[in-house]
C-alpha cells in the first residue's frame, strides 16, 4: 500500500471513499454482501468506566467486588502449600519440587470455566512461563533445583471451585478433579505428524509420546468440554548451537521458528535434561508448538498433542460448530509478521455422544488467512489430513506448495509457517486471540502490536495492518461469507485501532469504528485475549499497557459493545502484570481473569499481599456485582 495510514484515515473520516470507510467497520455499508447493521435494541454497558492507572491494587467499577480464587503455590491436594518465601530466600529443595507437582503453577494465563456431569465447577488454568527474577533472590544462573521447580510450575491446572454466599469463589482442596499437568507429564502425539522421523528422539524412538507441555498461553474449550491448551513461545526453552546441526531440513525449520533461544538461559532446562539441548536432541523442539487437548472431566486421561492443527507459536484455539456440524478452530500465531489459521474437522460434532467427538481434531483441513486490500479475504488450504483404517495418514497438500511439502506432506503440519510463507498468506501484527462471536456472527482477532512493521527489511503496511511501528495494536473483525465459519472467503474491517484518545499522533490515537475516540474514553494498548458475553459484547484483556512505549499504566480489561459502539474499561491490574483468561461463569454473574506476572519488568509490588508471602504471586481472581445481577447488566 503506497499510502500512509493517516491518509487512509483522512479519507475514511471525510467519507469520500466508501471502501476506506468500510476499513473501519463503517455502518450500513455493503461490503462483500455483508451489512454491518446496528442493533438498536442492544443493551448499553451499564457500569461506569474506570481509567488506566498505576495503583498497586486491582481496580474495578463502582458496585463490584473482586477476590483472589487461587494463587501460585496453593496446594491442590491435602498437602502443604509451596514454601514460596523459603524458595525465594534459599532456593528450592527436592521436596519443594515434589510439592510444585501438586500445587498451582506459575503465571496463570487461560482460564476456562467448566461444569462436570455431576454439577461441580472446574477451572482449567494455563501456566505459561516462570519469572526466575521474581521467584528467586539469586537467579542470575538457574541452579538445577531452580530449573526443576520451574519445569514443574509450567503446564496447566484443573481445579474445582465453589461459590460462597457473598458472591466470591474459593477452590476445593483435594477434589478428585484437581490435577496438574507440567513440563514433564507424559503426553501422546496424535494426528498426521505422529511417528514422523522429525518427531523421534533418543528417549522416544517411535515419535509418539512427549514429556510435558510448555508455554501454555491461551486456550479454548471445545463443544464436547475438553480444553485445547496452546504451546506458544516453546523456542524459549531450547539451548545449543544451530550452526552445528548436520541436517539442513532440521536447521532450516529451527531457524524459521527461532530455535534455539537466548531466553533458555533464564530457565536452564538444558542443564537438567539433554532434550533441551538441540545439539544433543535436535528433534525435541519439533515436539512442541502444538495444540494439546486435555479432558478435565477425566483426571486419569492422557493429554494429546493434536498435530493436525499445525505447529507454530499457538496463542489460543477457539472452536465453533458450523451449520453443517463440522467444527472450526480459529488460531493465531503470536509473533511479528505471522499468520491467522483455521482448522475444519472432517467429521461432524455429535452433541449426543461425547466419546464420538474425542478424536475429531485428528482429521481435517488446515487453512491460513489472506487479507486483501479490497477488504475481502480468503482461507488458503495448507493441507488435508485423513486417517486410514490402519492408523496411518493420507495427507493432501495444497498443490501450489513447493516440492518438499509434496515429497513429505507431514511437513505441512511440522513446518506450518514454511507452508504458509510459500502460499502467500498475510503477515499480521502478532495474532493473539481469534474468536467467534455468536451474537455478531463474526470472528474477532486481536493483533497485539508490531513495532517492526514498515521498518527496513520488514513488511510494509497493508490495509489489514495499516500502521507502521504499530506499538498500540488493533482488532480485526472477520465476517465469514454467509456468516458460516466453514466458509473459505470473507470480508473484514477494523473496529478498533488501539491507543490514547488524547494522543496527537494518529499512529497512537484510539480510533473506534473509524472515529477518533472522545477524550473521556479510556486508553487501551496491546489487546491480547477476548471473552464474548451473552449479548455479544467483546471483553478485551491487554498485555502491554505498562511499557514505556505505550501507556505506562497497568494492564486492564476493556469492553466494546459492537452494537452501541460504547467502549469502557472494566478492570485495572496490579503493577507489571498482564491480564489473561477473561472468562464468565455459566450464569454470567462472575467474571474471572488471571493476573499474570505481577512485578515483571521492575514494577514494584507484592500483590496479592496475602499476608503470608513476601513475593508477588500470579493468581486467578473472580469479580462480581454486589447486587447479584449479571456482570454486564
Ligand atoms: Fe502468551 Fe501471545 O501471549
Ligand atoms: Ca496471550
Ligand atoms: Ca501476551
Amino acid at each position: 500500500m503506497g499510502e500512509y495510514f493517516g491518509e487512509i484515515l483522512q479519507k475514511a473520516l471525510s467519507r469520500r471513499d466508501t471502501l476506506k470507510l468500510a476499513l473501519f467497520g463503517g455502518a450500513g455499508l455493503m461490503v462483500g454482501g455483508f451489512v454491518n447493521s446496528l442493533a438498536k435494541t442492544s443493551q448499553p454497558l451499564s457500569f461506569k468506566t474506570i481509567y488506566p492507572n498505576s495503583e498497586d491494587r486491582i481496580t474495578v467499577p463502582e458496585g463490584l467486588d473482586y477476590k483472589v480464587v487461587i494463587r501460585w503455590g496453593d496446594a491442590l491436594d491435602n498437602g502443604e502449600n509451596l514454601n514460596w518465601d523459603a524458595i525465594y530466600e534459599d532456593g528450592p529443595t527436592d521436596q519443594d519440587i515434589e510439592r510444585q507437582k501438586k500445587c498451582f503453577g506459575y503465571n496463570c494465563d487461560f482460564v476456562g470455566f467448566l461444569k462436570t456431569p455431576d454439577g461441580r465447577v472446574l477451572l482449567a488454568v494455563n501456566h505459561e512461563y516462570t519469572n526466575p527474577e521474581l521467584m528467586f533472590k539469586d537467579f542470575s544462573a538457574p541452579t538445577p533445583n531452580q530449573s526443576k521447580l520451574m519445569l514443574e510450575a509450567h503446564g496447566l491446572s484443573v481445579v474445582e471451585i465453589k461459590r460462597k454466599s457473598d458472591g466470591s469463589w474459593e477452590y476445593v482442596r483435594n477434589s478428585p478433579y484437581n490435577r496438574r499437568i507440567t513440563g514433564s507429564t507424559p503426553i501422546e502425539i496424535t494426528g498426521p505428524a505422529r511417528g514422523h522421523n522429525l518427531m523421534k528422539t533418543s528417549y522416544d524412538p517411535e515419535g509418539k509420546e512427549v514429556k510435558g507441555t510448555l508455554n501454555n498461553c491461551a486456550a479454548g474449550i471445545t463443544p464436547w468440554g475438553t480444553v485445547l491448551t496452546c504451546e506458544e513461545n516453546f523456542h524459549s526453552y531450547f539451548a545449543g548451537n544451530r550452526d552445528q546441526l548436520q541436517d539442513d531440513l532440521v536447521k532450516g525449520i529451527h531457524q524459521r521458528y527461532g530455535v534455539p533461544s537466548t531466553r533458555s538461559a533464564n530457565y536452564g532446562f538444558h542443564n537438567i535434561d539433554n532434550r533441551f539441548n538441540i545439539n544433543q536432541e535436535p528433534n525435541e523442539a519439533f515436539r512442541f508448538g502444538w495444540v494439546v487437548e486435555v479432558d478435565p472431566m477425566d483426571p486419569q486421561s492422557k493429554p494429546k498433542k493434536r498435530t493436525a492443527l499445525g505447529r507454530f507459536k499457538h496463542e489460543a484455539a477457539m472452536s465453533v460448530v458450523a451449520p453443517d456440524g463440522r467444527v472450526v478452530v480459529y488460531m493465531g500465531d503470536d509473533e511479528r509478521f505471522e499468520y491467522i489459521y483455521k482448522f475444519i474437522t472432517k467429521s461432524r460434532f455429535n452433541p449426543n455422544n461425547r466419546q464420538a467427538n474425542m478424536d475429531l481434531l485428528d482429521e481435517g483441513e488446515l487453512y491460513v488467512a489472506k487479507f486483501n486490500d479490497n477488504l475481502m479475504g480468503e482461507w488458503i488450504l495448507i493441507a488435508k489430513a485423513e486417517k486410514n483404517p490402519d492408523g496411518s495418514y493420507r495427507i493432501t497438500p495444497n498443490p501450489n506448495l513447493p516440492q518438499e511439502f509434496k515429497d513429505d506432506p507431514a511437513l505441512c503440519f511440522i513446518n506450518t509457517r514454511g507452508a504458509a510463507d510459500a502460499l502467500g498468506a498475510t503477515k499480521m501484527d502478532r495474532p493473539e486471540d481469534v474468536e467467534w462471536n455468536p451474537v455478531t456472527k463474526s470472528v474477532w482477532a486481536a493483533l497485539t502490536n508490531n513495532d517492526r512493521r514498515g521498518t527496513s527489511g520488514n513488511s510494509p503496511i497493508d490495509y489489514a495492518n495499516p500502521r507502521a511501528n504499530n506499538v498500540m495494536g488493533h482488532i480485526i473483525e472477520i465476517k465469514e461469507d454467509n456468516q458460516n465459519p466453514a466458509s473459505l472467503s470473507f470480508s473484514w474491517s477494523i473496529p478498533i485501532l488501539c491507543g490514547d484518545p488524547n494522543s496527537f499522533d494518529p499512529n497512537r490515537k484510539l480510533i473506534i469504528y473509524g472515529q477518533f475516540a472522545s477524550s473521556d474514553v479510556p486508553a487501551i494498548s496491546a489487546p491480547d485475549n477476548f471473552a464474548i458475553d451473552r449479548l455479544g459484547n467483546v471483553w478485551i484483556a491487554t498485555d502491554g499497557n505498562p511499557s514505556s512505549s505505550r501507556l505506562r499504566k497497568n494492564d486492564g480489561v476493556y469492553v466494546l459493545n459492537p452494537f452501541t459502539r460504547e467502549f469502557k474499561m472494566f478492570l485495572s491490574g496490579a503493577p507489571g502484570c498482564e491480564i489473561c483468561g477473561p472468562e464468565f461463569s455459566d450464569d454470567w454473574k462472575t467474571f474471572f481473569c488471571a493476573i499474570q506476572h505481577p512485578g515483571e519488568s521492575g514494577w514494584q509490588t507484592r500483590w496479592p499481599y496475602d499476608g503470608t508471602a513476601n513475593v508477588p504471586r500470579p493468581s486467578v481472581i473472580a469479580v462480581w456485582r454486589r447486587d447479584g445481577r449479571e456482570i454486564f447488566a
